[in-house]
């Protein structure tokens, strides 16, 4: 088994190198080349992140693998070439930006392919396997290690994109969950480093939801959340494109919201205020979130924020969180 991994991880570092030349030098990496450029990635990020290009060919991976000697069949099962019944074995990712998925010591265990003209799917990945385990690993760990060591933070993306054009911007201590919701794993893996995670999500319906998800669970495995607040449904990456590196810094990181006020916010989203009865409920539900707080100054903070908005007196506000408190022991 180990040597098997041994052999994947070699034909992965093998076709990082081969993919990034052919990006960097050969007439077929030209439209991917310019795809990057055009989309904002420096010639150091590409570098760096030693981004690829997979030829649109039918065996062009296949041959290279098989004169290094690699083993077909085992290249099928680490997804890097696929078996069809009738064509033997071919190239799996074809005409595709490759994104080499590292792990903690910096080797490549995978790929995401990002289609370059629209086609579907948008990104095709290394399938899940021993080597390979989505859920247990974050993109770009490897080298964002000593910056979040160094700022005693880590801002968690949901894509490779966001992470490599935040890289751009100067913030070099951001990894990626890719795409699927962070695991329990993930969380401690994070908690082992760092006290400090901000969340920095797509800002759509669905990036919302995952920032939820998320800022509980790092919540529940001891980390300091904030949660950055995009807005019109941008994402990291169409932020820095749009706005800048130094807006991107001062008006999303810098600016994210605590984990409180990010719940108060998220659950607003679910009540009509203009109703007594909703507004009694979700004063109730944000009075649970408080109640959670340890540190009386910040729970302060937010009940005074709720006295203010829902015109309640501190006194009934502080007995509601006492009786609470009580109820958890
Ligand atoms: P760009 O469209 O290139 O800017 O990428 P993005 O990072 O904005 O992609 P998106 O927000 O749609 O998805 C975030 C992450 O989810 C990606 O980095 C992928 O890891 C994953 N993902 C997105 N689309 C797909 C897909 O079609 N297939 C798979 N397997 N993963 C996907
Ligand atoms: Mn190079
Ligand atoms: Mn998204
Ligand atoms: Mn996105
Ligand atoms: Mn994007």
């Amino acid at each position: 088994h180990n040597q098997d991994n041994q052999d994947v991880i070699s034909a992965n570092e093998w076709l990082t190198k081969l993919y990034h030349h052919l990006l960097r030098h050969s007439k077929d990496g030209k439209e991917a080349y310019q795809y990057l450029i055009n989309r904002g990635f420096t010639e150091e990020s590409i570098n760096t992140f030693q981004l690829g290009f997979a030829p649109n060919s039918k065996d062009f991976t296949a041959q290279f693998l098989e004169k290094k000697g690699f083993h077909l069949q085992q290249m099928v099962k680490a997804g890097l070439l696929s078996a069809k019944e009738d064509q033997g074995v071919t190239d799996r990712f074809r005409g595709r930006v490759m994104f080499p998925i590292r792990n903690h010591l910096g080797k490549t265990i995978a790929f995401g392919g990002r289609a370059l003209n629209g086609q579907e799917p948008k990104y095709l990945n290394s399938p899940e396997s021993d080597l390979f385990r989505k859920g247990t690993m974050l993109y770009n760990f490897d080298l964002a290690r000593p910056h979040i060591r160094r700022e005693q933070e880590v801002v968690l993306f949901e894509g490779y994109v966001d992470v490599i054009s935040a890289y751009n911007a100067g913030i070099q201590n951001g990894v990626a969950t890719l795409g699927t919701s962070i695991t329990e794993a993930q969380a401690k893996l994070l908690r082992r480093y760092v006290d400090q995670v901000t969340i920095c999500y797509d800002g759509d319906e669905a990036g919302i939801q995952a920032s939820f998800k998320a800022a509980k669970l790092l919540k529940q495995v001891g980390c300091m959340v904030k949660v950055s607040h995009l807005t019109n449904g941008l994402d990291p990456d169409e932020f820095i494109q749009t706005y800048g590196a130094e807006r991107f810094k001062n008006e999303i990181i810098k600016a994210s919201d605590t984990y409180t006020s990010f719940m108060m916010r998220y659950i607003k989203k679910d009540y009509n205020l203009k109703l007594e009865g909703d507004r009694i409920q979700y004063v109730e539900k944000v009075l649970d979130e408080i109640a959670l707080i340890e540190k009386p100054i910040e729970r302060e903070h937010y009940l005074k924020e709720l006295s203010n908005e829902f015109n309640l007196s501190m006194d009934t506000l502080t007995l509601e969180i006492e009786a609470r408190l009580q109820k958890l022991g």
